[in-house]
Protein backbone atom coordinates (compact mmCIF):
# COMPACT_ATOMS: atom_id res chain seq x y z
CA UNK A 1 0.00 0.00 0.00
CA UNK A 2 1.52 3.68 -0.98
CA UNK A 3 0.74 6.94 0.41
CA UNK A 4 0.87 8.38 -3.04
CA UNK A 5 -2.89 9.38 -3.41
CA UNK A 6 -3.67 12.56 -4.60
CA UNK A 7 -7.28 11.73 -5.65
CA UNK A 8 -10.58 13.14 -4.88
CA UNK A 9 -13.68 11.85 -3.49
CA UNK A 10 -16.19 12.99 -6.35
CA UNK A 11 -13.69 13.33 -8.70
CA UNK A 12 -11.73 10.50 -8.99
CA UNK A 13 -13.91 7.93 -7.54
CA UNK A 14 -17.98 8.36 -7.14
CA UNK A 15 -18.61 10.69 -9.32
CA UNK A 16 -21.71 12.16 -8.79
CA UNK A 17 -23.09 12.31 -12.54
CA UNK A 18 -23.12 8.66 -12.29
CA UNK A 19 -26.98 7.91 -12.91
CA UNK A 20 -26.85 5.65 -9.55
CA UNK A 21 -24.75 7.13 -6.97
CA UNK A 22 -27.59 8.64 -5.29
CA UNK A 23 -29.27 5.03 -4.92
CA UNK A 24 -25.88 4.22 -4.21
CA UNK A 25 -26.14 6.71 -0.90
CA UNK A 26 -28.90 6.06 -0.20
CA UNK A 27 -28.34 2.72 0.44
CA UNK A 28 -25.49 3.58 2.81
CA UNK A 29 -28.21 6.06 4.39
CA UNK A 30 -31.28 3.04 4.52
CA UNK A 31 -28.93 0.95 6.82
CA UNK A 32 -27.48 3.49 9.38
CA UNK A 33 -30.23 6.29 9.63
CA UNK A 34 -32.18 4.44 12.50
CA UNK A 35 -29.19 4.30 14.60
CA UNK A 36 -27.83 7.71 13.82
CA UNK A 37 -31.55 9.37 14.89
CA UNK A 38 -31.33 7.54 17.61
CA UNK A 39 -28.23 9.06 18.81
CA UNK A 40 -28.91 12.84 17.49
CA UNK A 41 -32.37 12.51 19.58
CA UNK A 42 -30.16 11.52 22.83
CA UNK A 43 -27.98 14.38 21.78
CA UNK A 44 -31.40 16.42 21.78
CA UNK A 45 -32.15 17.35 18.89
CA UNK A 46 -34.87 19.51 18.86
CA UNK A 47 -36.58 22.65 18.06
CA UNK A 48 -34.03 25.65 18.93
CA UNK A 49 -31.48 24.23 17.29
CA UNK A 50 -28.89 24.88 14.71
CA UNK A 51 -27.29 22.40 12.64
CA UNK A 52 -24.75 21.68 10.15
CA UNK A 53 -24.94 18.59 8.25
CA UNK A 54 -21.43 17.51 7.10
CA UNK A 55 -21.47 15.83 3.78
CA UNK A 56 -24.46 15.66 3.37
CA UNK A 57 -25.36 13.24 0.67
CA UNK A 58 -28.80 12.71 -0.48
CA UNK A 59 -29.90 14.74 2.63
CA UNK A 60 -31.71 11.65 4.80
CA UNK A 61 -30.67 13.40 8.22
CA UNK A 62 -30.73 16.68 6.79
CA UNK A 63 -34.72 16.22 6.39
CA UNK A 64 -35.08 13.99 9.60
CA UNK A 65 -33.58 17.12 11.61
CA UNK A 66 -36.04 19.35 10.07
CA UNK A 67 -39.24 17.25 9.46
CA UNK A 68 -38.51 14.84 12.36
CA UNK A 69 -36.93 16.22 15.09
CA UNK A 70 -38.26 19.76 14.08
CA UNK A 71 -34.81 21.75 14.69
CA UNK A 72 -34.92 25.52 13.71
CA UNK A 73 -32.15 25.29 10.50
CA UNK A 74 -30.14 23.09 8.87
CA UNK A 75 -27.30 23.96 7.03
CA UNK A 76 -26.55 21.16 4.58
CA UNK A 77 -22.92 21.81 3.11
CA UNK A 78 -21.23 19.15 0.59
CA UNK A 79 -19.23 19.20 -2.45
CA UNK A 80 -21.71 17.99 -4.52
CA UNK A 81 -25.50 19.04 -3.96
CA UNK A 82 -26.98 18.01 -6.75
CA UNK A 83 -28.94 15.04 -4.78
CA UNK A 84 -30.15 17.90 -2.35
CA UNK A 85 -31.98 19.91 -4.78
CA UNK A 86 -35.64 20.47 -4.59
CA UNK A 87 -37.65 22.22 -2.58
CA UNK A 88 -35.11 23.34 0.60
CA UNK A 89 -37.51 25.27 2.38
CA UNK A 90 -36.93 28.29 4.37
CA UNK A 91 -35.51 25.85 7.09
CA UNK A 92 -32.89 24.29 5.09
CA UNK A 93 -29.89 26.02 3.47
CA UNK A 94 -27.38 23.86 0.78
CA UNK A 95 -24.61 25.11 0.86
CA UNK A 96 -22.34 23.70 -2.13
CA UNK A 97 -18.66 23.95 -0.68
CA UNK A 98 -15.68 21.36 0.05
CA UNK A 99 -14.65 20.74 3.75
CA UNK A 100 -10.81 21.05 2.83
CA UNK A 101 -11.19 24.30 1.50
CA UNK A 102 -9.78 26.03 4.77
CA UNK A 103 -11.73 29.62 3.29
CA UNK A 104 -14.75 27.67 4.15
CA UNK A 105 -16.66 29.34 7.85
CA UNK A 106 -20.37 28.73 7.47
CA UNK A 107 -20.83 29.70 11.19
CA UNK A 108 -21.54 28.15 14.25
CA UNK A 109 -23.83 25.53 15.14
CA UNK A 110 -25.85 23.91 18.19
CA UNK A 111 -25.13 20.58 16.75
CA UNK A 112 -22.65 19.59 13.75
CA UNK A 113 -22.96 15.81 12.51
CA UNK A 114 -20.65 14.24 9.53
CA UNK A 115 -21.03 11.17 8.62
CA UNK A 116 -18.66 8.41 6.34
CA UNK A 117 -17.14 11.72 4.68
CA UNK A 118 -13.73 12.34 6.73
CA UNK A 119 -12.70 8.59 6.63
CA UNK A 120 -12.49 10.08 2.51
CA UNK A 121 -10.65 12.54 3.57
CA UNK A 122 -6.69 12.74 4.21
CA UNK A 123 -7.17 15.88 6.52
CA UNK A 124 -9.37 14.78 8.24
CA UNK A 125 -7.49 15.54 11.61
CA UNK A 126 -7.77 19.17 10.76
CA UNK A 127 -10.96 19.34 9.94
CA UNK A 128 -12.82 17.90 13.04
CA UNK A 129 -10.80 20.49 14.37
CA UNK A 130 -12.80 22.67 12.38
CA UNK A 131 -15.70 20.97 13.09
CA UNK A 132 -15.75 21.66 16.81
CA UNK A 133 -14.60 25.09 16.64
CA UNK A 134 -17.96 25.60 14.78
CA UNK A 135 -19.65 24.43 17.64
CA UNK A 136 -21.75 27.04 20.22
CA UNK A 137 -21.38 26.97 23.87
CA UNK A 138 -22.95 24.01 24.74
CA UNK A 139 -22.67 22.53 21.11
CA UNK A 140 -22.69 19.08 20.18
CA UNK A 141 -20.72 17.71 17.45
CA UNK A 142 -21.14 13.98 16.47
CA UNK A 143 -19.22 11.70 13.93
CA UNK A 144 -20.11 8.55 11.80
CA UNK A 145 -17.04 6.61 10.10
CA UNK A 146 -16.44 2.98 9.21
CA UNK A 147 -14.67 0.48 11.47
CA UNK A 148 -13.68 -3.34 10.04
CA UNK A 149 -14.13 -6.11 12.41
CA UNK A 150 -12.97 -9.02 10.03
CA UNK A 151 -13.21 -12.59 10.74
CA UNK A 152 -9.53 -13.56 11.34
CA UNK A 153 -9.57 -16.99 10.33
CA UNK A 154 -10.96 -15.89 6.99
CA UNK A 155 -7.82 -14.94 4.48
CA UNK A 156 -9.39 -16.30 1.50
CA UNK A 157 -13.05 -15.98 0.57
CA UNK A 158 -13.73 -13.63 -1.97
CA UNK A 159 -15.77 -11.82 0.08
CA UNK A 160 -12.50 -11.13 2.18
CA UNK A 161 -10.33 -10.36 -0.30
CA UNK A 162 -12.44 -8.24 -2.21
CA UNK A 163 -13.33 -6.21 1.31
CA UNK A 164 -9.79 -5.73 1.38
CA UNK A 165 -8.95 -4.78 -2.31
CA UNK A 166 -11.92 -1.95 -1.47
CA UNK A 167 -9.97 -0.58 2.07
CA UNK A 168 -6.53 -0.61 -0.02
CA UNK A 169 -8.13 0.86 -3.20
CA UNK A 170 -10.09 3.47 -1.44
CA UNK A 171 -6.82 4.44 0.39
CA UNK A 172 -4.77 4.46 -2.49
CA UNK A 173 -6.84 6.23 -5.00
CA UNK A 174 -8.64 9.24 -2.77
CA UNK A 175 -6.68 8.66 0.60
CA UNK A 176 -9.55 7.01 2.43
CA UNK A 177 -8.15 5.69 6.03
CA UNK A 178 -10.31 3.91 8.59
CA UNK A 179 -7.47 3.15 11.26
CA UNK A 180 -8.15 5.87 13.12
CA UNK A 181 -12.01 5.91 13.53
CA UNK A 182 -11.82 4.14 16.83
CA UNK A 183 -9.24 6.85 18.11
CA UNK A 184 -12.52 9.53 17.37
CA UNK A 185 -13.04 10.07 20.92
CA UNK A 186 -9.69 11.14 22.21
CA UNK A 187 -9.76 13.18 19.00
CA UNK A 188 -12.59 14.59 20.19
CA UNK A 189 -11.45 14.93 23.80
CA UNK A 190 -7.70 16.53 22.62
CA UNK A 191 -10.44 19.22 21.01
CA UNK A 192 -11.87 20.25 24.42
CA UNK A 193 -15.21 18.77 23.91
CA UNK A 194 -16.43 16.90 27.11
CA UNK A 195 -19.36 14.19 27.57
CA UNK A 196 -17.19 12.22 25.05
CA UNK A 197 -18.72 8.87 24.23
CA UNK A 198 -18.86 6.73 21.63
CA UNK A 199 -20.85 3.47 20.11
CA UNK A 200 -20.21 0.80 17.25
CA UNK A 201 -22.79 -0.48 14.92
CA UNK A 202 -22.76 -3.28 12.43
CA UNK A 203 -25.93 -3.84 10.62
CA UNK A 204 -26.70 -7.37 9.89
CA UNK A 205 -24.96 -7.47 6.38
CA UNK A 206 -27.75 -10.53 4.49
CA UNK A 207 -29.32 -10.97 1.54
CA UNK A 208 -31.68 -8.26 0.42
CA UNK A 209 -30.41 -5.68 2.91
CA UNK A 210 -29.65 -2.30 1.75
CA UNK A 211 -26.52 -2.56 2.92
CA UNK A 212 -25.72 -5.59 0.41
CA UNK A 213 -26.94 -3.13 -2.16
CA UNK A 214 -25.13 -0.73 -1.38
CA UNK A 215 -21.61 -2.77 -1.31
CA UNK A 216 -22.20 -4.68 -4.66
CA UNK A 217 -23.00 -1.13 -5.72
CA UNK A 218 -19.77 -0.04 -4.83
CA UNK A 219 -17.70 -2.93 -5.78
CA UNK A 220 -19.45 -2.74 -9.24
CA UNK A 221 -18.43 0.98 -9.50
CA UNK A 222 -14.80 0.09 -8.41
CA UNK A 223 -13.71 -2.94 -10.39
CA UNK A 224 -11.10 -0.92 -11.83
CA UNK A 225 -9.33 -0.33 -8.68
CA UNK A 226 -9.99 -3.38 -7.28
CA UNK A 227 -8.19 -5.86 -9.84
CA UNK A 228 -5.36 -3.04 -9.77
CA UNK A 229 -4.87 -3.38 -6.35
CA UNK A 230 -3.10 -6.99 -7.09
CA UNK A 231 -5.22 -8.50 -4.16
CA UNK A 232 -7.79 -10.06 -6.63
CA UNK A 233 -8.77 -10.30 -10.37
CA UNK A 234 -11.74 -10.04 -11.97
CA UNK A 235 -13.77 -13.50 -11.31
CA UNK A 236 -12.65 -13.02 -7.46
CA UNK A 237 -14.72 -9.91 -7.30
CA UNK A 238 -17.63 -11.47 -9.64
CA UNK A 239 -17.70 -14.39 -6.84
CA UNK A 240 -17.57 -11.28 -4.58
CA UNK A 241 -20.59 -9.81 -5.61
CA UNK A 242 -22.29 -12.68 -6.27
CA UNK A 243 -22.48 -13.74 -2.84
CA UNK A 244 -23.67 -10.17 -1.81
CA UNK A 245 -26.78 -11.71 -4.39
CA UNK A 246 -26.65 -14.85 -2.61
CA UNK A 247 -29.92 -16.40 -0.14
CA UNK A 248 -26.66 -17.37 1.83
CA UNK A 249 -24.99 -13.93 2.45
CA UNK A 250 -24.26 -13.65 6.07
CA UNK A 251 -21.18 -11.29 7.15
CA UNK A 252 -20.48 -8.86 9.87
CA UNK A 253 -19.69 -6.32 7.73
CA UNK A 254 -18.07 -3.08 7.97
CA UNK A 255 -19.66 -1.29 10.99
CA UNK A 256 -20.63 2.69 12.00
CA UNK A 257 -18.13 3.91 14.76
CA UNK A 258 -20.51 7.15 16.36
CA UNK A 259 -18.60 9.28 18.26
CA UNK A 260 -19.53 12.56 19.97
CA UNK A 261 -18.81 15.55 22.44
CA UNK A 262 -20.10 18.63 24.01
CA UNK A 263 -18.56 21.98 23.85
CA UNK A 264 -18.68 23.98 27.36
CA UNK A 265 -21.82 25.35 27.60
CA UNK A 266 -20.34 28.30 29.16
CA UNK A 267 -18.70 28.96 26.42
CA UNK A 268 -15.10 27.97 26.58
CA UNK A 269 -13.38 27.65 23.31
CA UNK A 270 -11.46 24.13 22.08
CA UNK A 271 -7.83 24.65 22.61
CA UNK A 272 -6.26 25.64 19.59
C1 LIG B 1 -20.33 8.22 1.50
S1 LIG B 1 -21.18 9.71 1.21
C2 LIG B 1 -22.03 9.93 2.76
C3 LIG B 1 -23.23 10.81 2.63
C4 LIG B 1 -24.01 11.03 3.92
N1 LIG B 1 -23.21 11.71 4.92
C5 LIG B 1 -24.55 9.74 4.45
O1 LIG B 1 -23.98 9.20 5.42
O2 LIG B 1 -25.55 9.24 3.90
C6 LIG B 1 -19.89 10.94 1.35
C7 LIG B 1 -20.39 12.34 1.07
O3 LIG B 1 -19.35 13.27 1.37
C8 LIG B 1 -19.23 14.21 0.32
N2 LIG B 1 -17.85 14.69 0.26
C9 LIG B 1 -16.75 13.96 -0.03
N3 LIG B 1 -15.65 14.73 0.00
C10 LIG B 1 -16.07 15.98 0.33
C11 LIG B 1 -15.41 17.22 0.53
N4 LIG B 1 -14.09 17.35 0.37
N5 LIG B 1 -16.15 18.31 0.87
C12 LIG B 1 -17.50 18.20 1.00
N6 LIG B 1 -18.19 17.05 0.84
C13 LIG B 1 -17.48 15.95 0.50
C14 LIG B 1 -19.63 13.43 -0.93
O4 LIG B 1 -20.01 14.30 -1.99
C15 LIG B 1 -20.77 12.57 -0.41
O5 LIG B 1 -22.01 13.24 -0.48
Amino acid sequence: MTDDHTGRYGRDLFEPGHPREAERIDAGAAAYDPVTTRRLRALGAGPGMRCLEVGAGTGTIARWLLEEAGVDEVVAVDRDTSALAGPAGPRLRVVTADLTDEALEPGSYDLVHARFVLMHLPQRRRIVSRLAGWLNPGGRLLLGDAVELPDPLDAGSAYRRTMDAMWEALHTTIGTDISAVPAYPHVLRAEGLTGVAAELYCPPLTAGSPLAGFWSQTWQRMRPELTATGRVDASTVEEALAYLASPGLAELGPGMLMAWGQRDPDGGRPPH
